[in-house]
């Protein structure tokens, strides 16, 4: 019996991010929770011919408590979506607040939880839901993930509209390391699964990674004015959960970028440390998952000379992020996250 949970399961990511858990066979209750309309997504979802038992959720009637109790994965996309004309402080503090306060219920209500969290800017609601749960004295840092997946899927898609065959880019996996908002996405293509053509010049191959660090800008751009990447972030979203709940029944070996702290493999992150010259809190890197959660960091291994010199402008902006967020809940004053 596995139960996942989604917190901002009425939103743009929320809902179809509930529908793909729906389709998935490991989950047997899926619980959905927002401070609007989750009894309507609850009940449509309801209808299909899967495992999971749906119910949806409102803060009345201890709503959070309700939906949380007996949680085995919670996913969090509540929050507001990036559009034009807001700035990224504004953005920041509404949705740390909201952050903040789910992570208080999860710490009360499923304080063994894995928690997944989407919610932007990810390089600091993690930190964010770390302190939380410090707080409460639950804090596991194996069972805590940022969820960084759509960079890895973007870098694939993207590598394989290079290559001219889109047929590919399920089968292409691309380490994407360090954090998940521009200068901090790194992706290491030098470990491509499948290399890029040597014709590719340098300026190409700037705009390639530009391109998997700015691809949200596309999307909002795109959409102008109605929100941000929904779709292929649900996706991103479940195909991560997807591997989490594989874990959780015991499959080994199973291996996946997120965001996490570095106390979830003291010794994993030792030799990571070294690679980046620099310590770091939080960091991405593919990790192994077991039962438990993180099984390994894994560490970058050999890079070439122009991934160096993304991971080192990466880590001051990593570093920033961290303690917006760490600052955040220690009450003191807050800077200007970048997303
Ligand atoms: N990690 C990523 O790669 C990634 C990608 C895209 C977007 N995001 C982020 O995901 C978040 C959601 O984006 P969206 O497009 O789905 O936004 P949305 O506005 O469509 O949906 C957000 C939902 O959260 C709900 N919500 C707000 N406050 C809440 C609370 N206190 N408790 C429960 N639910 C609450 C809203 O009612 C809404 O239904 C944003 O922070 C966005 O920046 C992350």
């Amino acid at each position: 019996m596995v139960k996942a949970v989604v917190l901002g399961a009425a939103g743009g990511i929320g809902q179809p991010l509930a529908l793909l858990l729906k389709a998935n066979p490991l989950v047997t209750e899926l619980g959905l929770y927002d401070i609007v309309n989750t009894p309507g997504v609850a009940a449509d979802l309801s209808h299909i011919a899967t495992p999971a038992k749906v119910e949806g959720y409102l803060p009345p009637d201890d709503g959070l408590k309700k939906v949380l109790t007996g949680a085995d994965v919670v996913v969090i996309p509540a929050g507001v979506p990036r559009k034009p004309g807001m700035t990224r402080d504004d953005l920041f503090k509404i949705n740390a607040g909201i952050v903040r306060d789910l992570a208080t219920g999860i710490a009360t209500a499923a304080p063994k939880a894995f928690v997944l969290v989407i919610s932007n800017p990810v390089n600091s609601t993690v930190p964010i839901v770390a302190e939380v749960f410090k707080k409460h004295n639950v804090f596991d840092p194996k069972r805590l993930f940022g969820v960084t997946t759509l960079d890895v899927v973007r870098a694939s898609t993207f590598v394989s509209e290079i290559l001219n065959d889109l047929g590919l880019s399920k089968d292409i996996v691309v380490p994407v390391v360090g954090g998940h908002s521009g200068v901090t996405i790194v992706p290491l293509l030098s470990q491509s699964s499948h290399t890029l053509p040597s014709s590719l010049s340098t300026a190409q191959y700037d705009t390639l990674v530009n391109r998997i660090q700015f691809g949200g800008d596309e999307v909002v751009k795109a959409k102008d004015g109605a929100g941000s990447a929904t779709l292929s972030m649900a996706y991103a979203g479940a195909e991560f959960a997807g591997k989490i709940l594989r874990a959780l029944k015991g499959e080994k070996g199973i291996i996946a970028p997120s965001y996490v702290s570095l106390l979830a493999d003291t010794e994993g992150a030792a030799v990571l440390t070294k690679e980046l010259g620099e310590t770091v809190q939080f960091f991405s890197t593919p990790i192994e998952l077991g039962t438990e959660g993180v099984v390994k960091i894994n560490p970058l291994g050999k890079i070439t000379e122009a991934e160096q010199t993304l991971i080192k402008a990466a880590i001051p902006e990593l570093l920033k992020n961290i303690q917006t967020g760490v600052e955040f809940i220690a009450g003191a004053k807050t800077e200007e996250p970048r997303l």
